[in-house]
Parts: structure tokens; sequence; C-alpha cells
């Protein structure tokens, strides 16, 4: 790991000064200085300009604009250029470019055009590499490297012949002969046995359901395929440059495929892209859940959030721009919850492109503008929280995430389509954030041992050594909760026999002997007041108290959900989708038994967040609703310097950051 802060919080986004006219840079540099940016991401799209033919590279203009940046004493994290090939590299070998399940080949004219496992790009990207790489090591304006653009975006699973063969090259590593893979893909069934490697491929369109392992194996591969040019190009990037290294992770916004865990330790610092989907009323939830996320996969680290808008952006099918004020909210949201770094895409909105309609710090209209005052007020207010950087956010709480358990449990011919691995997930950690409770998401192979609770959500895929952890978890004195269909089946995705949730029935104290999924639109009631939809299940208490039970639905009298002494700590199973409200009431159930305390008592739609170094503290307060906030803080205001002795005064839509006196908030 290379050490990668700089003396504040980073502040700024990619910037593409090749869709301009030169006379526009001196412009944008004056204008990043007016508005505090310190760090652009340079170069990101540039492949088809550095490299114009096969070989010939031109750095003439790239030379210019890292030197005007350099004076004008912006940083520079500078890309690759690997993200997008350029079109002669399709023209001159066609077998690039990626293929659909149904043999669909996918042309330039968009981006990331390219199949993940072809040996030619993989070989004319790290040239790339080499000569960025070679001819900027030493250049003193760049601090960070860039590595390719959101791999796998548009292309992470591709299904061509040289992908097929790519794959079975990855089947041999991970099962060394066909009798293991036969009997891990569960061959016997449907005249499925493989007699020879070159009868297996890809996952393709198929007339039945396709071998679920087979499926499962091949989102493995791809995650793998798209980590390992990730590897190859910082190979490239160790031997020539020392700056560190990153690139910009998608965690959040549903973005499944990219076991982005497994990468953690390829990068120097992990770096996010978040963008809201800005319909959703509540999408400031689903920001603090990616931001959450991030610092789970970075460890507990601080990280960098390499993208967001300033306001709209242009691929949502409405896209709603930021009210004033919203952008200082969500970026300071990020920054709550461990981002030393606030970036956007992009610096100048385009005027050419399929980008043309998303923000930019410097929108269409010119500088003259609500969003480009408030990035200068963005840009302010970082350099006013400077001295947060380094720290670490404070949270009780785990939730448990696993991209494998998430594809696991959303492959075809399920119980019921209706289980999705986000719906419990965004759920619980709902009802954490309305009590104002922070959670770290991490990998369920993470240390649990500094935790107060941990919830596992549809842990549909898990690993002996996993719930192993968790058992001795709670019987060494913690809390969990674990929900419905979790537990169900091993990394092959075979089921765990005796009765379901499978791994999880001795811990849960439960055994279930069949699933009741519900008809769509389908509601039970609970006998303490709950109404629940989308699944029930015959459950047995084995060991485990019974707290509510239904009373009507296809299970009348069968337990719903139940709790298991083991050792110092319980167990809680929760074996239907309870509506919002009865989960936000087992949330505070679990949060008052496991004994954890909200960053600060605030009232309701204020998000809370302490982050802390040692004995110091900070205490982020964001207030989402439409009416003043007062809450109980001692201590320093940053961003207007104020003092607040006794009582933060926060106005509707407004932010603070309290360094908290040091008697404040012991750890
Ligand atoms: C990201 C991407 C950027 C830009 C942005 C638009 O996915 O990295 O290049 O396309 O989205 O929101």
């Amino acid at each position: 790991m290379r050490q990668w802060h700089g003396n504040g919080i980073y502040f700024g986004g990619d910037y593409n000064p090749e869709q301009w006219p030169e006379q526009t840079w001196s412009e944008d540099v004056e204008l990043m200085r007016r508005a505090g940016v310190n760090l652009v991401s340079v170069g990101i799209f540039s492949w088809a300009l550095l490299e114009p033919t096969p070989g010939r590279f031109e750095f003439g203009w790239l030379d210019r604009v890292l030197d005007l940046l350099h004076s004008g004493g912006i940083q520079v994290d500078l890309a690759t250029a690997t993200a997008s090939p350029p079109p002669w590299l399709a023209r001159a070998h066609p077998e690039t470019l990626p293929r659909r399940a149904d043999g669909t080949i996918l042309w330039p004219g968009g981006r990331q055009a390219y199949c993940p496992s072809s040996p030619i790009f993989r070989e004319r990207s790290l040239e790339v590499v080499r000569a960025v790489a070679g001819r900027y090591a030493e250049h003193p304006a760049v601090v960070m490297w860039h590595i390719s653009n959101e791999l796998g975006c548009h292309n992470a699973h591709c299904y061509c012949d040289v992908s097929a063969e790519a794959f079975r090259g990855w089947l041999r590593e991970r099962y060394g002969d066909l009798d293991g893979l036969n009997d891990a893909w569960g061959t016997a069934f449907w005249s499925q046995h493989y007699g020879d490697w070159a009868e297996i491929n890809p996952p393709r369109t198929a007339p039945a359901f396709a071998n679920p392992t087979q499926q499962l194996d091949f989102l493995r591969f791809s995650s793998d395929e798209l980590r390992a040019q990730l590897r190859a190009e910082r190979e490239v990037l160790r031997t020539l440059v020392r700056q560190p290294i990153t690139t910009n992770f998608m965690i959040g916004m549903g973005v499944k495929h990219m076991d982005y865990q497994s990468w953690a330790d390829d990068v120097d610092l992990v770096s996010n892209d978040h963008y809201l989907t800005a319909a959703d009323p509540q999408a400031h939830l689903g920001l603090a859940l990616a931001a959450d996320h991030t610092r789970g996969v970075a460890g507990g680290d601080p990280w960098l959030l390499m993208e967001h808008s300033t306001s709209a952006v242009q691929w949502q099918p409405r896209n709603v721009a930021k009210l004033p004020g919203q952008l200082r909210r969500n970026s300071l949201a990020h920054v709550a919850r461990g981002a030393d770094g606030v970036l956007f895409f992009q610096w100048r909105a385009s005027r050419s492109g399929a980008e043309k309609f998303h923000s930019a710090l410097v929108p269409h209209a010119g500088p003259d503008t609500k969003v480009f005052r408030e990035v200068c007020q963005l840009g302010a207010d970082l350099k006013a929280l400077a001295e947060v950087r380094g720290s670490r956010v404070d949270a009780d709480v785990a939730i448990l995430f696993d991209w494998e358990a998430w594809w696991g449990v959303e492959l075809d011919s399920h119980p019921s389509v209706d289980v999705r691995y986000a719906d419990r997930l965004n759920a619980l950690y709902g009802a954490l954030w309305r009590a104002g409770v922070t959670a770290d998401v991490v990998h369920p192979s993470a240390d649990l041992s500094g935790y107060r609770l941990v919830l596992a959500p549809t842990l549909y895929l898990v690993r002996d050594a996993d719930v192993a952890a968790l058992h001795r978890y709670v019987e060494g004195g913690g809390t969990a909760a674990v929900t419905y269909f979790s537990g169900i089946v091993d990394e092959n995705d075979h089921i765990r026999l005796g009765g379901y949730p499978g791994a999880f029935r001795e811990l849960l104290g439960v055994r279930t002997e069949e699933f009741f999924p519900l008809r769509e639109g389908e509601q039970v009631r609970l006998d303490d007041g709950s109404t629940a939809d989308v699944w029930t299940e015959w459950l047995h208490p084995d060991g485990a108290e019974v707290l509510a039970s239904y009373t009507d639905g296809p299970l009348p009298g069968v337990p719903a959900l139940t709790r298991h002494r083991v050792g110092d700590g319980a167990a809680w199973y929760v074996g239907t989708r309870l509506d919002e409200a009865a989960t936000d009431r087992l949330v505070a159930r679990l949060v008052g038994e496991a004994g954890v305390r909200p960053a600060a008592p605030a009232p309701s739609g204020v998000e809370v967040v302490r982050r802390r170094d040692g004995d110091q503290s900070w205490l982020f307060v964001i207030n989402h609703t439409e009416a003043e906030a007062r809450l109980p803080v001692t201590g320093t205001e940053l961003l207007t310097g104020a003092r607040c002795s006794g009582e933060l005064t926060l106005p509707a839509g407004a932010v603070a950051v309290v360094r908290e006196d040091r008697t404040d908030h012991p750890a």
C-alpha cells in the first residue's frame, strides 16, 4: 500500500480537455483555482488520441495539459487511458469485440467495446500503460494513477470463443479435473455430464435454464477476468511509477457483476463512483449505504469518491436536477462516511457526445450559475474540513454482504422472483439510518469481534468458515440477526440438506421443512401486529423462542420471528418480509438488546455520523428535513467556525461538522 493522502481533502473531478480548444484550458485552470479544486483525473478516454494509429503515440497535447495544471497548482490523477480502445483496434482485430450470450456482437461507437479475456486487447492496452507511465512517472503534477475506468461497466460478460477458452482455463484451475467439475456443477442432472473440456462453454443462450453452478462460475470467472486486467495494468505501473494506484469501483447503485471485495487488495486506495437514483426521494439512504459499503470494502480505511454529479445525470429516464443545497449534503455525506476526497464527473459539461446533458462543475451556462457557486462553496467547505482527513468512522453494527451470495440468490429457477438480494439489505439499512445508527457493510469473512450487532440479510450462499465465525461471534456475546433464504447453499450452489436455513439451522435454533412463498401482492399478518409479504416458511423452533407467529396466510400459527440464546449472545431469525414499520421495530429491539447507540440523538430525517482519530472526534450532521433541527453537541463547528455549547441548531437542508470537545464521546 502506498500512502495516498494529500494535505487535506481532495476536491475536483474528471477533466477532459481533449474535448475543448486549447484556449479553454487556461480558463479551466483559473476556474479550478477559484473553486478550490486540487485534483483532476485526466486522460481516461484518451487512448484514441494518444495512439491515433497503432504504435504511434502523440503526447504533445497531454504534455501541455499536465504542465498547465501543474503551473496552476492542480494535481493530477493520471489515467492509464485504457478505458476504451480506439476504433482501429476492432478494425484490425474484430475478435477483440465482446459478444452477448445470444452471440450479438457489441461494436465500437460507444465505449468499452472489448472482450475482457482478449489477449490482443491485453497486450495493446499494456503498451499504452507502458507508454503513458513511462512518459509521466516523474511529472510533478501526477499524484495518483487511475487504471482504466469502471472496469466492467458495459462489458462485464463476454460469451465469445476467446472467452470460452479462457473460461475453460479458469475452470481447470478451479477444479483440476473434469470429475471435480462434474460434481460441483451437478451434471448428473439433465444429461449434462462433460467428458472433454472442449465441450464446456459459457452459459450461452440455451433452450432451458442453464446449469446454475455453470452460471455462478461464469460470474466468478468474469469478475476475475476484469480483475486480471486491473492487476496486469497495476504490475506495469508498479515497475514504472511511485505514486499510489487506484481504479474507480461502482459500489452501490445495483452494480452486481464485479466482486469488489476481492479486488480491494489490488489497489493502493479504494475509490468509488456513486450516482443518485434522482427520482427516489430517499436517494440519500442509497448514497449512505454505498458509502458505508465502500468503507467496508476498504477495510474501514478512508477512501476516495472518484465520481458523483453536481446535479442531473443524462442516463436515467428522467434526469432530475439537484435542488440548492443538495450538492453540499450529498458530498459531505460521503465525507461523513469516510471519503477523504470528493470528485465529480466531470469538470466542464461536454458540448457534444452522449453525455452532453450530464451536469458538471462548470455547466453549459458557465460559472455564473447555482451549480458553480455551490461548487465554490463546497471547495471552501472541504478546505475547512482538512483536519478530518485520515480519521475513521465509528460503527458498532456490521451488515454482511457478499457478491457471491448476490449472484447465487438471483439465479433463475428459485422459489420466488420477489426475493432480491438488495431488498432486505436496504430494509435493514434504512431502519438503522432512521435510528441514527451507522453500520459497516462488510464481507462475511471480516473480523466481527468489534461489533455489537451483526445483520445477515439474505445470505443465501455462505461458506462453512463464515458460518462458524458468526457462531463464535454470537457465543462470545454478540447479537446477530439473519433473514429468510439465508444459509441455503454452499459455494457450489448445492442445497445444504436436513432442513432450512441450512448452514444457520444450529445457530438460529430453527428448522424449516418447506418454503411457502406468497403470491404477488399477497400479505400476511403476524400476532405482534406486523404485516409481511413475499415469503413465509414452515418453520419449527428447535431451541429458539418464538417472538411472533402468523395469524393468517398459508401458515397460521407457524413462527415467523425467533430468537435463540447461544452462549452469551443471541441469534434472531426473520422468516418473512416484514413491512417497514415492523422492520423499524425489529431493528430498535436488536439495537437495544445489543447496546448500540446512535452517533447523537437527532430528530428524524437528520443524519448523524461520527469520524474519529484517537481521542479527537468530529460529528457530521446533515439535515435532510424541511425544518430547523436541534441536537445536543458541544464543540466547534468547522464550516462556520461557530462554537456550539451544548446545542447545535441546524437550518432546514443544512450541514454542520463539529469538532467535538474531547471529553464528550469516548470511543
Ligand atoms: C460513469 C463513468 C463516467 C461517466 C459518468 C456519467 O459511469 O465513469 O465516465 O460516464 O458515469 O454519469
